[in-house]
């Protein structure tokens, strides 16, 4: 596989803007907070070494979606700070080399957007048409049967009264759909792309694209897959209220303004579990570059899952699109939470996801060591959610602030920057959610050489130097069980990357392989460690990546 755009073989660093380090002591994050922690992230030599940012929305918003709801989208929201600071922050990343992609919202707007405050002032009003407006049902119901994602929030139609009509919402009552069928909305929406472009952004990670897919004709969704309210719950059944095929004549529209400034690239958000359905996201290389691997992350901790998935890349590739790799965002339990080796907290057993209990709350879990050098050695885009690289778990958050729409606050908490200053270092002020007082934290790990933060910089360093990870082919490779082995190969040399699944010892024999030498390990041999792979004893939870002597 040959790289040529910057993105193809990119790591790619999620921040959480709320959570990722506040500057003015008001306990939510901010963009000043982001440029003081850049160095974290690049442009030193103790950095992490990722080539991009990606920011979850940093738009003006009442924040019911925690910004997903977006009330501005040529504004900073007041709690993040300004525009000026948003153009100031992208000016100290590319400093760094670090792109900046910004979190594009499509499908919806908040209630609270002058579009949809005008929209629903009356049905003869020019932006009514920018929303998806109807009559009520007979029975005064709503119009038709489909659901909102959000299972807390029901039928996906909320009753105006002022005009009498309702209006459609694929998330929460206060997320209206926008109707891409109007010219007038591609028209406003290709101009907020243009705003961010025009300001030296990289590019956009595409929310839910699936979603502007919607049936023209706004029929009731079949009986048989009615209740169902996400795309990855389909497979690869039709459902009305997403998915439809205009949605490729949307993407092509956006791609076409993205293309018109060179070097930028767009991610969709593609919920969509079935891999065949998900290519056609990519068009005819002419939608999508780059869409996330719903089958990627939702993969259990299981040698032969991942194996299978990585079979896909080639009908990726096949399709002008290339592929990515993600186990955590700000929509799942962190992955380190999710593989624990260590049982979860009996006392969350109905929710899994409020954190596992942690005999070593200082050491990660020895999952995400192995899960490390996968997401950096597999060909493709990788994306790492913000805190993984010290292996941040999901953390409690009490009732009476969990006020995600969708149960989310756990894995969306504060940075835990320096456990040993007042709130990890994050706020000087009150956090907007809790930071555990004991745990894991950067300050800890970036001084200790066998950390997991220092095997992700080891890894990223040697993913932005070695040809075989920069551009080179992969092949699978039969290990035996518990065993995901791949050789990567480019230039005259291979890489054979072994992970170990198995909680216990495995004796792995890889036929035709000779010798080779640790480049890193997960765990264990130095660097320069001679092995032989006709015969190499694995330890529990694993992972090398070992370079062949005679490739
Ligand atoms: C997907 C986003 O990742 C999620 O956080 C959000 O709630 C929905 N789309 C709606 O925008
Ligand atoms: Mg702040």
């Amino acid at each position: 596989m040959v790289s040529t755009e910057w993105w193809r073989n990119a790591t790619v660093y999620q921040v959480y803007p709320l959570s990722f380090m506040d500057s003015d002591g008001d306990g939510m994050g901010d963009l000043r907070g982001i440029v003081q922690r850049l160095d974290h992230l690049a442009g030193g030599p103790s950095s992490l070494g990722v080539d991009a940012i990606w920011l979850s929305p940093i738009y003006r918003s009442p924040m019911v979606d925690f910004g997903y709801d977006v009330a501005d989208h040529c504004d900073v929201d007041p709690r993040f700070g300004t525009l000026a600071d948003a153009e100031h922050l992208v000016e100290q990343a590319h400093r760094r080399r670090l792109r900046v992609l910004l979190d594009y919202v499509p499908n919806h707007t908040s209630d609270q957007h002058p579009w949809f405050e005008q929209a629903r002032s009356s049905r003869d009003d020019p932006y009514r048409d920018f929303y998806v407006w109807r009559d009520p049902a007979p029975d005064g119901g709503p119009p038709t049967n489909w659901l909102s994602a959000f299972a807390r929030v029901g039928p996906a139609w909320t009753l105006d009264p002022t005009t009498g009509q309702y209006y459609l919402h694929s998330y929460t009552a206060e997320q209206p759909d926008l109707d891409w069928r109007n010219p007038a909305v591609r028209e406003a929406m290709h101009q907020v792309l243009r705003f961010w472009l025009d300001r030296g952004v990289d590019g956009f990670r595409i929310d839910a694209p699936h979603r502007l897919g919607k049936d023209a004709l706004l029929r009731d969704n079949p009986a048989d897959v009615a209740h169902l309210r996400i795309a990855t719950q389909l497979d690869d059944r039709e459902h009305r209220s997403m998915g439809d095929p205009f949605v490729h004549d949307v993407l092509r529209g956006i791609r076409a303004v993205v293309d018109e400034y060179p070097g930028t690239v767009l991610v969709g958000e593609v919920g969509v579990h079935h891999p065949v359905r998900r290519l056609a996201y990519h068009g005819s290389g002419d939608e999508l570059p780059l869409v996330f691997d719903f089958g990627f992350w939702s993969n259990p901790w299981s040698a032969d899952a991942f194996r299978a998935g990585g079979e896909q890349m080639g009908d990726v590739l096949a399709v002008g699109g290339w592929p990515t790799h993600a186990l955590s965002n700000h929509d799942i339990p962190r992955h380190a939470t999710r593989y624990a080796l260590r049982q979860p907290d009996p006392s969350h057993a109905d929710e899994p996801h409020l954190g596992a209990s942690n005999p070593d709350p200082s050491q990660p879990d020895p999952r995400t060591r192995v899960a490390a050098v996968m997401l950096t050695t597999l060909p493709g885009a990788t994306f790492l959610y913000y805190g993984e690289e010290i292996g941040m778990t999901d953390v409690p958050v009490p009732a009476e602030l969990a006020t995600d729409p969708n149960g989310r606050d756990p894995l969306r908490t504060p940075m835990q920057w320096d456990l040993s200053q007042p709130d990890a270092g994050f706020t000087t002020g009150h956090p907007w959610r809790p930071v555990p007082a004991a745990g894991l934290d950067v300050a800890t790990q970036a001084s200790d050489p066998g950390s997991l933060l220092s095997l992700y910089r080891d890894l990223l360093r040697l993913r932005r130097t070695h040809p075989c990870l920069v551009g080179g082919d992969y092949a699978a490779l039969d290990a035996g069980p518990e065993v995901y082995a791949y050789r990567r190969s480019a230039q005259g040399a291979t890489l054979v990357v072994l992970l170990g699944f198995a909680d216990a010892p495995r004796h792995v024999t890889l036929d035709g392989l000779a010798t080779g030498r640790v480049l890193i390990a997960s765990h264990g041999p130095t660097p320069g460690t001679p092995v032989d792979l006709a015969a190499l004893d694995l330890e529990a939870n694993q992972a090398l990546v070992v370079e062949l002597d005679r490739p």
